[in-house]
């Protein structure tokens, strides 16, 4: 969460750093703000709101060749132009963006900073004014910097500019995103590459603990004590156009519309010559060895590994247990003796998942990211990736990220029993094809969709989901995704267990999206959608072609009986969408959100 941005070099700064944070308000949007440096001395902006608030306060005359810019997800403080960043140091020559949580800032207020007069209520602010003490020692902003970073506990991705030197800022990073991208005669950093792919697709990556000073025609690496690094630079993937809305108008249209695309996409990029699975030698090797995958994910990516688990049990004959990432630190479960964690995470920065990983890595067990973006945290630090090929994800309301989880898990759990010599009746690439034709019908019904959505979700308050087997799962992202871009109050059941208890909550009216799309459970789901109707429920029953009754309101195209997850969400995201439309609702940026969770 936050998004942070630099740049020095040779373009109008004020338009760069803008441009950038609008690619990086995803991760944030409660207030903005930006600093450049030119000759007549150091400019500042912040807003509370948006970025499109932020453009219209700056002065865009202010040409800078430097600057730094920073898009907030409130953590210390509340959403305000004071506790906006950037901070700055009292005397206003540092100046510093921040994305993390410092973790020890009120021992550091106590010990270092008790004079200090503090105009913020955040973390942040202690840093900025710790350089700024440290520096009345070390006298070298360098040093001053390093021992700051020395000093901190927590997450960190800082970006900070001193007012008397226009030619270098600094840069570290802790768990936190950062990236150093790469020009001709300027640099950038960025917590992610869309933000200033524009410019350059050239990146080096930090690691954590690193210090970087960047000039305009010089990236210096080093280690907190000194010792500098050499790194070669990787091309991001990313085309600048695939981060653009085209004429749609919101990101989750597009992306839930993407979604056959991807399917297709994640075919080809899994599939060799014969039409068989390709799939790393090792990945096959790791699957192989473990006696049991433990899934770690959270939210939408969550209810993705809930589906993955059944295609393993079924298909590979692997015993799994899903986790939410922010529980299993504090409550590990008996481990078995050869364990294999995948971690699924759409952004691979989620640091639920990473203090996971950092945790299972001391314990030296083998790991496997599954993610949309290779190069994140959770990629570099397992052992093994898997690449979602979603292209980007931009609407906070995770989609086609979510399906094609699903997609790649059913890939690698059939690729782990082929290795294991099981006997299947079952190809996950015709299957997926089949997939990728019924979401694009699905996607082409967008005005029955829109007029369920009028019908069962215009007036309400609440919503329940149920679903029986797989339908359950997607009954869990069902609700998700209506409650985080509506509003509206939704819950998701397993269709037997509603009656021991929640039951209570149905009354005149209450809308009860009903899933039908297993064989071997359509007949007690129906049952459970008898006993809601018989309480006064408006159900919406979503069926499955061959298994469809009077009566249900949307029949999905037949896809394999596994798979059914991959086109049941589709009519769900699209009642999201319309439901918080027609609620004047912020589609691709849901109050209180962001899309990448970088903090615990
Ligand atoms: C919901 C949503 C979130 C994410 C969750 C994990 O639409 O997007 O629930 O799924 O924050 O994020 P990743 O997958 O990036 O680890």
């Amino acid at each position: 969460m936050c998004g942070i941005v630099g740049y020095i070099g040779i373009n109008d700064t004020t338009e760069v750093l803008l441009n950038g944070l609008e690619k990086l308000e995803y991760r944030g949007y409660d207030s903005a703000g930006i600093a450049v440096l030119n000759d007549e001395g150091l400019n500042l902006t912040k807003v509370k709101g948006r970025i499109a608030a932020l453009r219209e306060s700056v002065d865009a005359s202010n040409h800078a060749t430097m600057g730094i810019g920073h898009t907030r997800w409130a953590t210390h403080g509340v959403p305000s132009e004071e506790n906006a960043h950037p901070h700055q140091s009292s005397s206003g020559r540092f100046t510093l963006v921040h994305n993390g949580v410092i973790e020890n800032y009120q021992d550091i207020k106590k010990e270092f900073l008790a004079e200090t007069d503090f105009v913020s209520e955040t973390d942040t602010e202690i840093i900025v004014q710790l350089v700024e003490k440290l520096y009345e020692k070390y006298e070298n902003t360098a040093e001053a910097f390093r021992q700051t970073m020395k000093l901190l506990k927590g997450s960190y991705a800082i970006a900070m500019i001193d007012a008397e030197d226009p030619e270098t800022f600094y840069v570290s990073k802790n768990k936190s995103p950062l990236l150093v991208g790469i020009g001709d005669g300027f640099n950038v950093v960025a917590s992610d590459s869309m933000a200033t792919l524009k410019l350059t697709n050239q990146y080096l990556e930090i690691e954590d603990k690193e210090i970087v000073l960047v000039s305009r025609s010089q990236v210096e690496i080093q280690k907190l004590d000194g010792q500098v690094v050499e790194r070669t630079p990787f091309t991001a993937e990313i085309d600048a156009s695939d981060t653009e809305k085209g004429t749609y108008p919101h990101f989750m249209l597009k992306e839930i519309d993407e979604q056959p695309i991807v399917m297709r996409k994640i075919i080809r990029e899994y599939q060799n010559g014969d039409n068989q699975i390709k799939l790393d030698k090792d990945i096959r090797k790791a699957m192989q060895d473990t006696d049991r995958v433990y899934i770690i994910a959270a939210g939408t990516s969550y209810h993705a590994g809930l589906v993955g688990k059944e295609f393993m049990e079924k298909l590979a004959n692997i015993p799994v247990e899903v986790h939410v990432a922010s529980e299993f630190s504090y409550n590990m479960p008996l481990l078995s003796e050869k364990p294999l964690f995948v971690f699924i995470s759409q952004s691979g920065e989620t640091a639920d998942s990473r203090s996971v990983l950092v945790k299972i890595k001391e314990l030296g067990h083998p790991a496997l990211t599954i993610t949309n973006v290779p190069g994140s945290t959770l990629s570099r630090e397992a052992d093994y990736t898997l690449h979602l090929h979603a292209g980007p994800e931009i609407a906070v309301a995770s989609t086609k990220a979510y399906t094609a989880q699903i997609a790649v898990l059913a890939i690698l759990a059939v690729d782990t029993a082929q290795a294991k010599d099981l006997t299947l009746d079952f190809d996950p690439l015709q299957e997926l094809a089949l997939v990728a034709n019924a979401m694009e019908v699905l996607t082409d019904q967008k005005e029955e969709v829109e007029q369920l959505t009028r019908d069962y979700l215009a007036t309400t308050r609440n919503a329940f989901f149920i679903g029986r087997s797989a339908d359950y799962h997607v009954s869990l992202e069902g609700a998700l995704k209506l409650k985080e871009i509506s509003y509206i109050q939704a819950e998701g059941f397993a269709g037997g267990e509603l009656k021991h208890g929640t039951i209570a909550l149905i009354e005149e009216g209450t809308p009860v999206v009903a899933l039908a799309t297993q064989k071997n459970v359509n007949y007690s789901i129906r049952g459970n959608v008898q006993e809601v109707v018989a309480r006064g429920a408006n159900a919406l029953v979503i069926s499955m072609k061959g298994l469809e009754q009077d009566g249900d309101a949307f029949v999905l195209p037949k896809v394999h009986e596994l798979l059914t997850p991959l086109v049941s969400v589709v009519p769900l995201q699209l009642l999201a969408y319309y439901a918080a439309l027609h609620r004047d609702c912020d589609v691709d940026k849901p109050r209180n959100l962001a899309k990448s969770v970088t903090v615990e």
